[in-house]
């Protein structure tokens, strides 16, 4: 549909959805450039998430905009700076060795949900700092639960029906809430008398020793709702992402060869890097960001209202011919010259609400890909491309990423 739009309207058209209210979905690289510099008292992305709230909490920072939103984010920006990633590529090879080496071989398997159990390990060691196996089986579990709140059809229909405000008032919805935060309570409390923190590297730890501009610390309540946002901003997308990695490999074995020759040859990461580019530009997990407009702002030569939502999409950017010759073709090859550019290459969305993840999660894609290319030969089970399937919010490979390892 968003092919047929723009072949009709050009790389700027209006959608009027039931729910939603208008969007008007940008192709064109100048229109997305203009939204991610533009002025964030103008466009409000955490109005756009209010339905996460009631899960997430109101200072999670998907939720909240203009002043709030900064403060929040200086907060938990320091801990995924690019060189910290580093310290967290111990742990995540040795979960993401521990399941792959589980993982049986010369039968059909799916890895999509394999990739959810490592990265929700990985989210528990890094981001929660849980190293004790019967905390971290609880914790697991938990999250788990919570996790599917958001996939359940059965529970999604009463937060329509009700509205997000009054979900916690739903029986199930409750228990689960109760027992995550009763787990993460413990978490915090735990850590804020830790004798080892100022050496602690995990991320909870970091926003424990976090203060505000004023010097005061964060509260229980503030940090508990960020370790559920990272949770659920991280696990999926990033499980996700690593599925169709495989997908788009088990099907370019040449491709996977290279990799695995650079992979073994330890010297260099350019091809994988360029792999996980690739990946994110020909599959991204999340097509579309939102900004709600709070005044009326010109775009790209049209007078926008306020109240209509502008919305980059990542999709019909990254499938432009223009920007990206033979744009349906996997390719990895072709970043390894250029590399990506800030505002044609956008599976993080950008400006001031650009994922707070990113580096995070191509470092830990990379670190599982290399793992797993290292170990395994992958075929594809059925030769032909899995097709795009929309799950909640993220768009997933139709099977799961089936393939047969030996
Ligand atoms: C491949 C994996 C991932 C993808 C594709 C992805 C994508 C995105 C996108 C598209 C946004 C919205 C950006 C915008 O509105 O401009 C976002 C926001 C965010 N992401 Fe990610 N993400 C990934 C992994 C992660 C991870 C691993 C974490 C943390 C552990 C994370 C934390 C966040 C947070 C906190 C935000 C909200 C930022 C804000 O509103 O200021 N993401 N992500």
């Amino acid at each position: 549909m968003l092919y047929a739009c723009q072949d009709r309207y050009g790389d700027v058209f209006t959608l009027r959805l039931a729910h939603e209210g208008t969007w008007v979905i940008l192709a064109d690289p100048e229109a997305v450039k203009q939204v991610f510099t533009g002025d964030p008292r103008v466009l409000h992305a955490g109005e756009g998430n209010q339905i996460l709230e009631p899960f997430l909490g109101r200072n999670s920072l998907l939720v909240l905009d203009e002043k709030p939103h900064m403060s929040q984010r200086r907060l938990l920006l320091p801990p995924f700076h690019g060189e910290r990633m580093q310290a967290y590529g111990e742990a995540m090879a040795e979960i993401a060795i521990r399941e792959i080496e589980r993982w049986p071989t010369a039968t059909p398997y799916e890895l999509r949900p394999r990739m959810q159990a490592i990265t929700l390990d990985i989210i528990l060691r890094t981001v929660f700092g849980v190293e004790d196996e019967r905390r971290m089986g609880e914790l697991r579990d938990a999250l788990r639960d919570f996790l599917d709140l958001g996939t359940n059809p059965r529970m999604l229909l009463p937060v329509l029906l009700i509205g997000p405000r009054r979900v916690r008032g739903i029986g199930p919805v409750r228990r689960r809430l109760d027992r995550v935060d009763g787990l993460i309570r413990r978490e915090i409390a735990g850590r804020r008398g830790a004798a080892d923190l100022e050496r602690r590297e995990d991320i909870l730890s970091l926003l424990v020793a976090a203060r505000h501009e004023d010097g005061s610390p964060m509260a229980d309540e503030e940090i508990r709702d960020e370790l559920l946002t990272l949770l659920v901003a991280g696990h999926e997308t990033t499980a996700t992402s690593l599925a169709w990695a495989v997908e788009r490999l088990a099907r370019h074995p040449e491709k996977l060869g290279r990799l695995r020759a650079e992979a073994e040859a330890g010297e260099d990461d350019a091809y994988l890097t360029a792999t996980i580019q690739e990946t994110l530009r020909l599959r991204p997990v999340i097509s579309i960001v939102l900004r709600r407009l709070t005044e009326p702002v010109e775009i790209a030569g049209h007078e926008l209202p306020a109240g209509v939502s502008v919305a980059p999409s990542i999709y019909l950017v990254h499938r432009n011919p223009e920007i990206y010759p033979d744009p349906q073709a996997f390719n990895p090859e072709r970043f390894l010259d250029d590399p990506p550019g800030t505002y044609t290459w956008i599976p993080f969305g950008g400006g001031v609400r650009r994922c707070l993840g990113a580096s995070f999660a191509q470092f830990e894609m990379a670190v599982v890909l290399r793992e797993l290319v290292r170990r395994r030969e992958i075929r594809p089970v059925d030769p032909k491309p899995e097709r795009v399937f929309r799950r909640a919010i993220t768009e997933t490979p139709r099977h799961n990423a089936r393939v047969v390892l030996s």
